[in-house]
């Protein structure tokens, strides 16, 4: 059984036969720049929710992960938002600091991001909580809009003859030595 799962696996198709190029040296030195680039070109390929990402955090010996949507980028930093009390709300109080992955398909992109996490404030929290598609007008104290303030970033552009590009930068955009 799990030798047929494994041929079947195999037969799942890879990148599209079409990708984009990336060459890091023309790419835009700021990397929100550069994501929201990225970001465009996903949306305009097709991608339903470009702006989603998983997002990994720390608890005790067990890193966990789970998808959500970007809010915004800012001088604060990527901002998410989330339930205090959730599994990812304790994690970050416990440990302030996570990973982001964005990953394109359509394009064979992926952009990493990871650094420190800050709290921000309840006022742009709570704008966060009645901004919701589905909002009641109901209020949650528990709702709470973060913000991860990146120390590392990296770009990875798919090529269909394995030359895979990746684009490792700094805070500041500086590649790391
Ligand atoms: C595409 C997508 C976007 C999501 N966006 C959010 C979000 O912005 N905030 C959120 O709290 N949960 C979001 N969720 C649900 C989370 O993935 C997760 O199930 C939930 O927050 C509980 O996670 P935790 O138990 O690890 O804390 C999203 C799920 C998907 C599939």
């Amino acid at each position: 059984m799990s030798e047929t799962f494994r041929k079947f696996l195999r037969t799942l198709p890879d990148f599209p036969a079409l990708l984009p190029g990336f060459d890091p040296e023309n790419a835009p030195a700021d990397p929100v720049e550069l994501f929201k680039q990225w970001l465009d070109e996903a949306l305009a390929a097709g991608e339903q929710q470009p702006h989603a990402f998983s997002l990994a955090t720390v608890g005790g010996q067990q890193p966990s992960s789970r998808m959500l949507i970007l809010k915004n980028i800012d001088d604060d930093g990527w901002h998410f938002a989330t339930s205090r009390t959730s599994r990812k709300g304790r994690e970050l109080a416990e440990a302030p600091r996570a990973a982001m992955n964005f990953y394109w398909p359509s394009q064979g992109r992926q952009v990493r991001v990871a650094g420190p996490v800050v709290e921000l404030s309840a006022e742009a929290s709570a704008v966060d909580w009645h901004e919701r598609p589905r909002a009641d007008g109901s209020d949650n104290p528990n709702w709470q809009l973060y913000a991860l303030q990146p120390t590392e970033y990296e770009f990875w552009q798919a090529s269909n003859d394995g030359e895979h590009v990746r684009h490792r930068l700094g805070p500041d955009g500086n590649r790391p030595g």
